[in-house]
């Protein structure tokens, strides 16, 4: 396999002999704008920078500095790549797009499961993990996780929402209204744009499950195939709305492993979640050396859970959460 680094964004893939290098790149999860995937439109155009690349088209070698399409090229060797259009996790920039209303569907007592179509979906580049703020007039921002993946053509959303939580429950009212509504993306830089190169951890306290959900998502649609597990702490097993979904996960997807933990299983005090779900995690018994964390949840669950990890000999760096962008510690 040779491996391929691409610049500015420094996300790298390995491709094989006889692989065209999109096909590679999307393999390893890497988000490549593509449309004619036969060397005719451009769109995937990128500038060798070193190594030796052989031009499909042509079947004659290309040089460095020239120009090429990853669609019609092949690895020779170990390549650098320049392509502006890839970026890092969480590089991209938030736009504001127009969104269609296509569902809106209560799947548990306060959970409700949103599905969008950007008009111009093809504009919109998102990273695994990300979310969105729903700009409603007249109202402050309202932040979701966007449950579903890159690859997927309509935005996912699990909004719980309650009469006294006057905030979610106008962008359900307003959702259910039908019609367009104002988005904000992509947001977060706790999110992949890469597989990662080492087993996950997916923590999530209650609809935290949403960002694992198209973290999920996005694996299982690369070759990844290191372990993958979830854990999703709720107060109540009521609270599981998708329970069936993470176990048909376990079934179908050899990596994954799902582990709920519920509150009523101890105790009804779900004062003492955060340490019940961070205890279950610490017993997992995990290489802690080697493993990326990913968390979703309150900012003291998500904290609780870093500290005791690192504690336990996870290294800082492989520890990815929102709560430290937008809430981080004095
Ligand atoms: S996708 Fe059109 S040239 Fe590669």
């Amino acid at each position: 396999m040779h491996r391929v680094v691409l610049k500015p964004s420094g996300l790298v893939f390995y491709a094989g002999p006889g692989d065209d290098l999109l096909s590679a790149a999307a393999r390893a999860g890497v988000d490549v704008p593509a449309a004619c995937r036969n060397g005719v439109c451009e769109i995937c155009e990128a500038r060798l920078m070193a190594g030796p690349v052989l031009n499909t088209r042509n079947q004659q070698k290309i040089l460095v500095s020239e120009r090429l399409m990853l669609c019609r090229s092949q690895a020779l060797g170990d390549l650098e790549l320049e392509i502006n259009a890839v970026m890092a996790a969480g590089n991209n920039q938030p736009r504001k797009f127009q969104a269609k209303v296509v569902d809106v569907r209560s799947i548990s007592h306060d959970v409700y499961r949103v599905e969008l179509q950007l008009p111009r979906r093809r504009e919109l580049s998102f990273h695994a993990g990300q979310y969105l703020s729903v700009n409603l007039p007249d109202a402050e921002p309202c932040y979701f996780s966007i449950a579903s993946s890159p690859a997927e053509q309509n935005i996912e959303l699990h909004i719980q929402a309650t009469p006294d939580w006057v905030s979610a429950q106008k962008v359900i009212d307003a959702l259910t209204a039908g019609g367009e509504v104002t988005l904000e993306l992509p947001h977060g830089k706790a999110c992949l744009a890469t597989v990662p190169d080492k087993p996950m951890l997916l923590v999530a306290a209650g609809t935290g499950f949403a960002q694992m959900k198209s973290l999920v998502d996005y694996l299982r649609s690369t070759d990844y195939n290191q372990p993958v597990r979830l854990f999703w702490g709720v107060r109540r097993h009521e609270d599981m709305y998708l329970r069936s979904l993470a176990q048909q996960w376990q079934q179908e997807w050899p990596p994954f492993t799902f582990l709920p933990v519920v509150g009523d299983d101890e105790d009804n005090d779900w004062g003492g979640h955060h340490d019940q779900l961070v205890g279950a995690v610490l017993a997992s018994g995990m290489d802690w050396g080697n493993v990326e964390v990913h968390a979703s949840g309150s900012p003291t669950m998500v904290y609780t859970l870093m500290d005791a990890l690192i504690d336990a000999g996870l290294p800082e760096q492989a520890f990815f959460s929102d709560v430290l962008e937008y809430a981080p510690r004095k």
